[in-house]
């Protein structure tokens, strides 16, 4: 089923003619009803792409009906059907709203055409309201993903992050933790203050307690004025630990004691200090091993681990990375100032099949790259500059190559197909210099089928005609 309609006519004889063509010609489903109230109850309850409406009804008129409609969905697509074909109502109906209008008797193709335009206008709608949605979603987070396990991550941030709770955020390297760690923070209550990174693998052991806590002056040679520490600088907002894997275990020690006590004392200082702090820690270690191997404290870690939130590497994710591209693609092309507005889709399939063992970071990073050297307005497999073997051909089995998704092999084989198809009929065209009778020629095939092969692969010949730049 492609959309559903509710038809509302008091006449019957009509709502079984309406009812009869449009499932004789379409793929639609139909709800009848002769009575307008009782059609806005099954309204409310029920989900519908278009509502049918005669004009003049006992009870409620068409009208009526419809501002009712747009008072719960507005965005609900209304014909109004109408024996009364006088222009003014017809305007009448459409300045009140209405997608369009049908007069009785109608021909059959009127309204089937009527229905067509209404129906992909819906699809328009609701297609608006989807990217505005992912949008909103990536402006509310920063973060880009589509996937169920970055949805659950993103669910996670937001219930999470207006508590006060201790944030644990592990992953591997490059995953977005620090990413997660704004993102937290930036929709807490405590975004209007500042968020304070500490890397605990930068920090040197013997500085720590006067970079935390800060210091009195003449507390130790050098230390001329009384100086601030970083809990101080983020009294009232967060205190982002960074690599707390990598803390000395002396460190550990000083760190618990904040978390237990959000009390400190500066160098030097007899007074005692409080903060108000909200903690969050990022690892890319494995701090259940380091327990194990009497590297990291268990009861820090179980401070820390109070709200854990997991990133999957992206070989665990591999179906955002064609929206992380596009995301990169944007960033720099701006950055740079060039005007790159898509990327070839053998250089997507072959990121697709890459395992990217330093993540998203590893990811942003190549695409970086490709649009320094990008010469034309795609960014190709070439610009890419991946390595012998990683070029997707030869050698790339789609379905094969992607460890997480292995595909049966039917479908593996149809999309090696495809694949192989779209490689080398851009070879083909390359060396033609888009010229498709010259193609069909060296390949040995009708010109039309190279024509609808080309077509299924989405490849135009212009691409390659002049100078332009193609993989
Ligand atoms: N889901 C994502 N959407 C957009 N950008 C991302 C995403 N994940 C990571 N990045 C980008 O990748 C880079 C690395 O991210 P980040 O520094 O947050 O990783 P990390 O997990 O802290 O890595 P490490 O463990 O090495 O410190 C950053 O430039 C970040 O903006
Ligand atoms: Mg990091």
């Amino acid at each position: 089923m492609n959309g559903r309609i509710l038809i509302v006519d008091d006449e019957k004889d009509m709502l079984i003619l309406l009812d009869r063509i449009i499932s004789e010609d379409t793929h639609y489903e139909t709800v009848t009803e002769s009575n307008p109230e009782k059609a806005f109850e099954i309204f409310k309850n029920e989900a519908f792409d278009l509502v049918m409406t005669d004009l003049k009804m006992p009870g409620m008129s068409g009208i009526a009906l419809m501002e009712k409609i747009r008072g719960v969905r507005p965005e609900v697509s209304v014909i109004i059907l109408t024996a009364y074909a006088t222009i003014e109502t017809a305007v009448e109906a459409t300045k009140k709203g209405a997608n369009d209008y049908l007069t009785k008797p109608f021909r059959r193709e009127r309204l089937l055409v009527t229905l067509d335009k209404a129906m992909k206008w819906q699809k328009v709608i609701r297609e608006n309201k989807r990217l505005r949605l992912a949008l909103e979603k990536e402006n509310d987070l920063s973060i880009i993903g589509s996937t169920a396990a970055m949805e659950n991550v993103f669910d996670r941030i937001r219930q999470a992050a207006p508590t006060n709770g201790t944030i644990l955020i592990t992953g591997p390297t490059g995953t977005g933790k620090e990413l997660v760690a704004r993102a937290v923070h930036r929709n807490s209550n405590r975004r209007s203050k500042k968020l304070v990174t500490i890397n605990c693998t930068a920090i040197l052991e013997n500085m720590i307690e006067s970079e935390l806590f800060g210091h009195v002056k003449g507390a130790f040679t050098g230390a001329a004025t009384d100086k601030k520490g970083l809990v101080e600088e983020a009294d009232g907002g967060t205190l982002f630990l960074d690599e707390i894997g990598d803390l000395k275990p002396g460190l550990q020690t000083s760190i618990l004691r904040l978390l237990q006590e959000g009390e400190y004392r500066p160098v030097g200082s007899v007074i005692t200090k409080k903060a108000d702090l909200r903690f969050i820690a990022a690892t890319n270690k494995n701090l259940e091993q380091a327990i194990a191997e009497n590297t990291f404290r268990e009861d820090l870690f179980y401070r820390l681990n109070v709200i854990r939130l997991e990133i999957p590497p992206l070989k665990d994710r591999a179906e955002d990375i064609p929206i992380l591209c596009y995301h990169f693609l944007h960033k720099y092309s701006v950055l740079n100032k060039k005007k790159i507005k898509g990327i070839s889709p053998s250089a997507i399939q072959a990121l697709a099949a890459r395992k990217f063992p330093g993540n998203v970071r590893e990811l942003e990073n190549i695409i970086e790259r490709g649009i320094i050297f990008c010469n034309g307005d795609t960014l190709t497999l070439s610009d890419l500059g991946l390595g012998p073997g990683e070029s997707a051909v030869p050698g790339f089995v789609p379905g094969l190559n992607r460890e997480n998704s292995r595909i049966n092999f039917k479908d593996a084989k149809e999309e090696s197909i495809s694949f192989f198809h779209e490689h080398y009929i851009r070879t083909l065209l390359k060396e033609s210099r888009g010229n498709i009778s010259k193609a069909a020629q060296i390949a040995g095939i009708q010109r039309q089928y190279l024509h609808r092969l080309m077509k299924e692969s989405h490849i135009q010949a212009d691409e390659f005609r002049g100078d332009k730049h193609t993989p």
